[in-house]
């Protein structure tokens, strides 16, 4: 079976949904923000205080195509991984892609206890970013196999709902 890549904005639930479809389909889960924190050995917020987003987003897209050493294997990616054209080329060589979403209001709720790792969205006009960020994401996110609207369902169902598309695919 190919790779499964999860992608989508911060808080549509990549990690929490990826671990628990490795954990179903008995794969290992990997997170590309864990994977440039141990490349780095510095946390993302660090990197971005330190040495800015565009740092940032040079280790993301090493940590990208570095993927392709993995087989059967649930990743989770960073939301902002669809930024660089290349890094789509690589996450779609590297399996299916899984696109996860939510709306803005649900995504500021759900992030609201966890900006420290999410130094994009630490300041106070959280919803009207987030609605900027998304809306110039959208047509990136739309790019992919499959999409889970997770705004109004559990981490459980959107792992029901990927595992019945894999069983059809
Ligand atoms: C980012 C999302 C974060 C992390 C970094 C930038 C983004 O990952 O990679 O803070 O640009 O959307 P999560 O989507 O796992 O929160």
């Amino acid at each position: 079976m190919k790779n499964i890549v999860l992608i989508g904005f911060m808080g549509t639930g990549k990690t929490t949904i990826g671990q628990m479809l490795a954990t179903r389909l008995g794969r290992t889960f990997i997170d590309v923000d864990r994977e440039i924190e141990a490349a780095c050995n510095m946390s993302v917020a660090q990197i971005f205080a330190e040495y800015g987003e565009a740092c940032f987003r040079e280790h993301e897209s090493q940590a990208i195509k570095n993927l392709i050493n993995y087989r059967d294997v649930v990743i989770a990616t960073g939301g902002g991984s669809v930024l660089a054209i290349e890094n789509v080329h690589n996450l779609k060589k590297c399996g299916l892609l899984i696109s996860l979403g939510a709306c803005p209001e649900v995504i500021v709720e759900r992030i609201e206890k966890d900006t420290v790792t999410r130094p994009l969205l630490n300041r106070h006009d959280r919803l009207q970013v987030v609605t900027a960020l998304l809306h110039e994401r959208k047509k990136r996110y739309q790019n992919a196999d499959f999409y889970v609207d997770t705004s109004y369902i559990t981490p459980c169902q959107a792992a029901d709902r990927i595992v019945e598309f894999l069983l059809e695919v």
